[in-house]
């Protein structure tokens, strides 16, 4: 049983990060454990930011986009020294184990910390990408899909009304999970992402066979590790002669308060994640399998990518018929 424990948030923030960081704190201070955070990820360790928490640092917190405990893409921490001052910090102050609330980036920074200064680690998937193995789900990404979803709604009136075809670019520097969840709900006609190859010119043919049988305005959701948006809409009005929009939706993508679903995802994966490492786990991710919580060696997390399911834009091509 530990007597301290900290928490960080780290790297791209996304919404539910907060629920996260009470779900930890108040799962540990209930069984006597003391909580404290540090502010901007692994950067606030480095540099000691320290705050104590009491139950009431995490209220009022769950409704909350962002994070409290603020986030920073560390550059210092990727160095060995960086991470030797950070245990070095850790140890100095008392705490015996660290909650990484992060992407891949944070929880590689973790892995490390576990193999080379056995220092006792938990890993929570926080990641508006989705793209973390050892997880159905990371927490945000349900509600930027839901916030995406809500701008493609909107674009699609007017895109109907003006029979025009809009391009609507979406997060997602090495993947389209995002793409493809936002696309299929909101019957995007083409969704362009980067693990599976396209052809815009394709593309433009289908538009122009869609035209002739009477679909006058379509929709493309491109994501942005695979084509910029603005592009796309200059490769169809050259290519296909139709009048094209686009709109990049960018990082409002990443704030808003948390749908019920991230909300309670990150509840459950905070406090699953303080339950473990105070009785003795390490060197894990805590996930979901289904409605199940798991927990995985940080080592087979990080090993291999997560799949996009290719039935799923099948099913995009199948439905713009
Ligand atoms: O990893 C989360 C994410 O939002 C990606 O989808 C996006 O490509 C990236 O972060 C943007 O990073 P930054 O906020 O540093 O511009």
């Amino acid at each position: 049983m530990m007597k301290r424990i900290g928490i960080i948030t780290s790297g791209g923030d996304a919404p539910g990060m907060n629920a996260a960081i009470r779900g930890a704190a108040r799962a540990a201070i209930g069984q006597g454990t003391e909580v404290v955070g540090f502010y901007h990820g692994y950067e606030g360790i480095m540099n000691n930011e320290i705050l104590e928490f009491e139950s009431r640092t995490v209220g009022g917190i769950i409704a909350q986009g962002g994070t409290i405990l603020r986030t920073a893409r560390s550059k210092e921490f990727r160095t060995h020294e960086g991470r030797a001052k950070a245990v070095e910090n850790l140890r100095a102050n008392g705490v015996e184990g660290l909650v990484v609330i992060g992407g891949d980036g944070s929880l590689t920074g973790a892995k490390f910390l576990h193999e080379d200064f056995d220092y006792p680690v938990m890993g929570v998937p926080g990641s508006i990408d989705n793209d973390i193995n050892g997880t159905d789900f990371s927490i945000g990404f349900d509600t930027a899909v839901n916030g995406a979803l809500d701008a493609i709604d909107r674009v699609r009136d007017t895109a109907y009304s003006h029979e025009r075809v809009f391009v609507v670019e979406v997060m997602g520097r090495h993947n389209g999970f995002i793409a493809l969840e936002a696309g299929l709900a909101g019957g995007a006609e083409a969704v362009i992402i980067p693990e599976i190859p396209f052809s815009l010119l394709e593309i433009c043919d289908d538009l122009r066979k869609m035209h002739e049988k009477g679909k006058r305005s379509s929709l493309i959701v491109v994501a942005e590790g695979a084509l910029r948006a603005v592009d796309v809409r200059d490769f169809i009005e050259k290519h296909a002669g139709y009048e094209a929009r686009y709109l990049v939706l960018g990082h409002m993508q990443r704030g808003g308060s948390p749908t019920a679903f991230d909300r309670v995802l990150a509840l459950q994966l905070g406090a699953h994640a303080a339950n473990r490492l105070i009785s003795g786990h390490r060197g894990e991710m805590v996930g979901v399998d289904g409605t199940k919580l798991v927990s995985h060696p940080l080592s087979y997390v990080l090993s291999t990518e997560r799949q996009i399911d290719p039935e799923k834009l099948l099913l995009v091509e199948v439905m713009a018929r």
